[in-house]
């Protein structure tokens, strides 16, 4: 079986990629800069916006990992029309936690559906919010965290059940690869529940930084946001998902991961402890 993976080269994707290889799987890594090919990963460019891009990409792909687009309007119409012209038989979506739980005509709810209603084997990752954010999303927290010592997030004292992506990963090859998932959806989090407060105390005590938590108004993250240069769409979506964290929507933990793959999820600690630690300085000649 190959397994055509979108979103290869982001957060999620490129640990999809890592973590299937590793498990004997030839990809497809599909992007619109796609990276350097190897024995098992064949980098093909894909662009949702570019149709021509959409068949050539997927090629002889047995089974498909999507993320989708999600500050579109058009992502479901897009989605079903992107599963229409393939002809894989499998699909996973990474969608996000408590997307099911929202109205169907709700943007992320409405790619599920889409999904779904496509016809194929379905299964439906749910992830909580990644610890990855944290040092390799610019505007979303990487950016102020390395100039300013800020997590800049207006998430008042709700908590988050983040998880890694390299879990979400692991999650992702079991039900690419195991029987009985087919029509299924998993919550995957983390095991620990911290607010963002909590969150710059644990990397501030693991990085030696003065790192502290910046609870931003709306008004204040907007134009903290607006600053990316990114579309709007984008900056209402960065809002919009804010405004659930102060909802309690991300603050669960599952079993999901563990049931799914049998091993505990990572802890936000144990991301710190392999990502923040000050760097060691070059002795003095
Ligand atoms: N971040 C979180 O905390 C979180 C939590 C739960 C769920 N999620 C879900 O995860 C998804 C985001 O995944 P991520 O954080 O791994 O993404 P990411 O790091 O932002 O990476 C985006 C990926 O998509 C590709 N891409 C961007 N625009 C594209 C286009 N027009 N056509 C084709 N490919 C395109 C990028 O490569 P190129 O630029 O080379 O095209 C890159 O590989 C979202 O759908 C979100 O709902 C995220």
């Amino acid at each position: 079986m190959t397994v055509w993976i979108e979103g290869a080269t982001g957060k999620a994707g490129r640990r999809v990629v890592e973590a299937l290889t590793a498990a004997g799987v030839p990809v497809r890594a599909a992007s619109r800069h796609p990276g350097e090919p190897s024995a098992s990963v064949t980098p093909v460019r894909f662009d949702w916006y570019d149709e021509s891009t959409w068949t050539p990409a997927v090629g002889d792909a047995e089974a498909v990992f999507l993320k989708g687009l999600d500050s579109d309007d058009d992502a479901a119409a897009i989605m079903t029309r992107f599963l229409a012209a393939s002809s894989v038989s499998q699909v996973v979506l990474m969608s996000a936690v408590g997307v099911d739980r929202t109205p169907e005509v709700a943007p992320r709810r409405a790619v599920e559906l889409a999904v779904e209603r496509s016809g194929r084997s379905w299964t439906i990752l749910r992830p909580s919010w990644f610890l990855q954010n944290f040092d390799e999303d610019e505007w979303v927290f990487a950016g102020a965290l390395r100039e300013k010592n800020e997590l800049y997030a207006g998430s008042g004292k709700s908590r988050v059940g983040f998880t890694d992506t390299r879990d979400l990963a692991d999650a992702a090859v079991a039900v690419l690869t195991e029987e009985g998932h087919e029509g299924r959806g998993y919550t995957i989090t983390g095991p620990d529940q911290l607010t963002f407060g909590e969150m710059a105390e644990l990397l501030a005590e693991v990085s030696g930084r003065p790192i502290h938590h910046v609870d931003a108004t709306p008004s204040e993250h907007r134009a903290h946001f607006a600053k990316s240069g990114r579309p709007e769409a984008w900056v209402n979506h960065m809002l919009h998902l804010f405004e659930l964290v102060r909802a309690g929507v991300f603050s669960p933990v599952t079993e999901d991961f563990e049931h799914l793959t049998g091993k505990k999820p990572r802890t936000p600690r144990q991301y710190a402890e392999e990502n923040w630690q000050p760097r060691a300085l070059p002795a003095k000649g």
